[in-house]
């Protein structure tokens, strides 16, 4: 995803409250248990143990999940396609090491 910005991504996860649901690893607060830890997140093969982990799939996942996983708990969130690239490149950056 070349033209997305990570940084940018980070800043939309935590105005748009996805730490209220989710931990990031440098995210120190809220660290919240609802939705899986994101912490490895990179390295995943599947989004929602259903889709294939890809950049397209993933920042349609991170803006409007039930339209492309129908019945998931994880809810459409307020943000520009744009900002749902930006915060699909962030996820890339989480993996242990
Ligand atoms: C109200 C709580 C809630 C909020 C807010 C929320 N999520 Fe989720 N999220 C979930 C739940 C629950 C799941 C598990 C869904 C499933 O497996 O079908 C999930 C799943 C995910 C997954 C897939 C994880 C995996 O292991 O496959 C990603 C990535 C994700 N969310 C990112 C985000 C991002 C980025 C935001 C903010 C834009 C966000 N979430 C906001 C609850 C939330």
């Amino acid at each position: 995803m070349p033209e997305a910005d990570p940084a940018a991504g980070r800043d939309v996860v935590q105005r748009v409250g996805c730490a209220s649901c989710h931990v990031f690893p440098d995210i120190s607060w809220p660290r919240g248990a609802l939705g899986p830890n994101l912490g490895d997140f990179a390295d995943q093969g599947l989004i929602g143990g259903r889709v294939p982990n890809r950049p397209d799939l993933l920042a349609a996942f991170v803006r409007d999940a039930p339209a492309l996983i129908p019945g998931t708990t994880m809810p459409a969130m307020p943000i520009s396609e744009r900002e749902s690239r930006d915060v699909a490149a962030y996820l890339y950056t989480l993996r242990d090491r």
